[in-house]
Formats: C-alpha cells, sequence, structure tokens
C-alpha cells in the first residue's frame, strides 16, 4: 500500500486517509490521493507492466487499493488506443488516436472512477453509496455496489433517458427522480446522505474517483511506449477525467517514466453548457454557473463543475484551450467517427471528433501532431436522445 494522505487542491492541508473523508475541512475544496512515489516506482517498472492482468488495477501501486481482494472490480480499463487514419485524414489529421472507452463495464469511463471509489467505501466501512448523475455515473455505481454487496442510492435529472433507469434499476439501486439537471439531484443526494450516513461518491466530493479516471493517463503512456502525445481532446463535464490524467502524467514525472513533457489540453464542451469555454475565455479561474444548461450529451449537462478550478489550471497549463460545438456538429461527429472507423461513439465522444475541424482551423493542431481523442461511452445508450437530430 502506497497511498500516504489526502492534500486539498487549493490550500494543501494534509488529511489522513484511514477514515471516510470528503472535501478539505477547511476550504472545501477536493482532496486528492499522495503517494510514496519512491517506493512505488520500486514495484511498479515500466518494462514489468506488460505482464499484468490487462485492467486499470495494473497500476495498483498509485491506486488505492493495493490488496486484490479488497477491490471490486468488473475488469475495467486497458480499453483500446486505435490509430484512426481516416477519420483524422478527413481533416487533416493522419495521426490521430482515438481512446475508446465505449468497451467499458457499463458501456462508458465511469466505470474507472466508481471502480476505485466503490472499492474504498466498502474498503472503508461503507454499507451505502450515492451520487447524482447524468446517467452513466449512475448505472455504473449501481453495477459496482451490486458487485461489491453495498446499498447503491442514485440521483438523476428527470429528463433522463430511460436506458439509464432501467439499467440502475436493475442493479438493485434506489433510483431518485429530481426536477432539473445534475447539480440540483446534487443537492438532494447530499441532503440524504447527510441525514443517512450514506459514502457520497459526486464528483470529486470523494477522492477515488480521480483515482480511478487518471488511469487513462497511465494508459496513454503505456500504449505509447512511455511518451505522451501531442494533444488530447475530452469532453469535459464535471472534468475529473481531465484533472485526473493531468495528476498522473505529474506522478509518471515522479516515478521517472516520463519526462516534463505534457500533452496540449482540449476540453471540449457543448454549445448549450459551456461553462468552462466561457471561464477560460474570460481569464477566469473559476466558472460561475451556466443558466438554463441544455445538451443531448447528457455527460456535458453539468452547469457547475466543483473542480472547475483544476479543469482550467491544467488546459492553461498545458497550452491547450476550451472550446464548444453545437448539437448538429455533435451528431455529425458520431456519423463521421461511424462511417469512417466503424466506431460508434456517445455524443459526448462526437463532440470531440467536431471539435477537431475547428482546432484544425484555427491552426491549434496539425498534421504533425499526434492527437488523442476521447471517446468516453457507447452510442447504444444515447439512441432516443439523438433520434431527433439524426
Ligand atoms: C459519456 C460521458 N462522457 C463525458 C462525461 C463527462 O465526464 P467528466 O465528468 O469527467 O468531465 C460524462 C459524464 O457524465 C459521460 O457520461
Amino acid at each position: 500500500m502506497f497511498l500516504t494522505h489526502l492534500e486539498c487542491a487549493k490550500c494543501g492541508l494534509r488529511h489522513e486517509a484511514d477514515r471516510v473523508q470528503n472535501l478539505c475541512t477547511t476550504c472545501g475544496a477536493p482532496l486528492l490521493a499522495r503517494y510514496d512515489f519512491e517506493r512505488a516506482s520500486v514495484e511498479m517498472r515500466p518494462g514489468h507492466l506488460a505482464l499484468r492482468v490487462p485492467n486499470m488495477w495494473r497500476y495498483r501501486e498509485v491506486l488505492p487499493i493495493a490488496d486484490p481482494r479488497h477491490r471490486v472490480s468488473l475488469g475495467e480499463g486497458f480499453t483500446p488506443l486505435l490509430a484512426t487514419p481516416r477519420l483524422g485524414g478527413a481533416v487533416g489529421l493522419p495521426r490521430l488516436l482515438v481512446k475508446d472507452e465505449g468497451g467499458n463495464p457499463t458501456g462508458s469511463f465511469k466505470a474507472r472512477g466508481l471502480g476505485a471509489a466503490v472499492s474504498m467505501a466498502k474498503a472503508l466501512g461503507a454499507t451505502d453509496v450515492c451520487l447524482p448523475s447524468a446517467g452513466n455515473a449512475g448505472s455504473a455505481l449501481g453495477a459496482y455496489a451490486a458487485r461489491g454487496g453495498l446499498r447503491a442510492h442514485v440521483f438523476l435529472p428527470k429528463d433522463i433517458a430511460r436506458v439509464f433507469v432501467m439499467e440502475t434499476e436493475a442493479y438493485g439501486a434506489e433510483v431518485t427522480m429530481v426536477d432539473g439537471l445534475i447539480t440540483d439531484a446534487g443537492r438532494v443526494c447530499a441532503g440524504l446522505a447527510k441525514e443517512h450516513g450514506w459514502y457520497e461518491c459526486a464528483t470529486l466530493k470523494e477522492p477515488y474517483r480521480i483515482e480511478g479516471k487518471k488511469t487513462m493517463g497511465y494508459e496513454i503512456a503505456e500504449q505509447l511506449e512511455w511518451t505522451l502525445p501531442d494533444a488530447i481532446l475530452y469532453p469535459t463535464g464535471g472534468g475529473t477525467g481531465l484533472i485526473g490524467m493531468w495528476k498522473a502524467f505529474d506522478e509518471m514525472e515522479a516515478m521517472g517514466f516520463i519526462g516534463p513533457k505534457r500533452p496540449r489540453m482540449y476540453a471540449v464542451q457543448a454549445d448549450g453548457c459551456a461553462p468552462i469555454v466561457k471561464a477560460f475565455e474570460e481569464g477566469r479561474e473559476d466558472a460561475p454557473m451556466w443558466a438554463n444548461a441544455a445538451t443531448h450529451a447528457h455527460g456535458l449537462r453539468v452547469p457547475k463543475a466543483l473542480g472547475d478550478f483544476l479543469i482550467l489550471k491544467a488546459v492553461r497549463a498545458s497550452g491547450g484551450t476550451a472550446i464548444a460545438v453545437s448539437e448538429a456538429e455533435i451528431v455529425r461527429g458520431v456519423k463521421d467517427a461511424a462511417a469512417a472507423e466503424g466506431l460508434f461513439m456517445a455524443p459526448e465522444g462526437g463532440a470531440c471528433v467536431a471539435a477537431l475541424r475547428t482546432l484544425v482551423a484555427q491552426g491549434r493542431l496539425g498534421a504533425a501532431d499526434q492527437v488523442v481523442l476521447f471517446n468516453t461511452g457507447t452510442a447504444f445508450k444515447y439512441v432516443d436522445l439523438m433520434a431527433p437530430l439524426w
């Protein structure tokens, strides 16, 4: 076990990792897990990794649960990083790669974060876990809670696609529909969590979802033989994956796996909900609540992100930018990826495909760049949502 403590992402205050912790007790910011990288790097050498299981737990030294018996796992992670020359070539990016997260358990990258969070919840003695969700996180929580023998309570916006409700209930979770968006669902969830003593797994409100998500950064490096690409496009709602990958890069550098070079990080949002894009353009350090958030890419329908300041910091430090695309462009992106490469992406992935064209036109991406585009989920759960625009 190499986890040493938790550290506030804003004020740096140290918190112990041997008990349930949510936000910083002093300033209310998210907590980040810290490890003994000197010891971890003795055990986890790049050359040894090839022999390990092909899932996210291959990076066990930098994950909070070291003992395999305590993991709640469905085999999440180690997804393909696919060369996509036809999709990329059409927009002048012959070196485009897609990290395809659609094959994860429950059909999205949320499996990584919830796999880690539910494992830790169980290890810390929790019996009930809860979160508000745009859909995929709720079904992932339900699945991992079922797998680990915990009770799950999931709070969803009322207008969510029926498939998410059916799936989450099928896992035995208690589903509550809330009038409003994920932020409204979050308020209801937080109130009940406090009342009943449930372990709250809302994005960045506990420190371990980001640990699961950061493994996407480790995987990209491993799959590119311990180099990082020139650019990464990431569909950004709460931003856990982007923040997590940025954290992973620093960790890998601390362990001597990679050098100081970082990819330019491009946070992709939808025109109808683009708080990070607005804040980036206005030079702000945080992103105020976005009014009347609307997009059929429900994972991007996050009007206020708890980790907004971390997303903005990473994007700026990387030399990237934040960019919004329209609903029609998102659907076109889904169709383009399907026709060119046989990849049926969630609209969140389609948003990244759509952003490629603009970033090339703006001269931010070019033919020499190795670009990794994230498809964060399968399209199958979104068929009804996309149908009106198809
Ligand atoms: C398919 C999909 N993509 C992207 C996102 C946004 O992820 P993050 O919260 O890490 O920004 C979500 C979140 O619900 C999602 O379900």
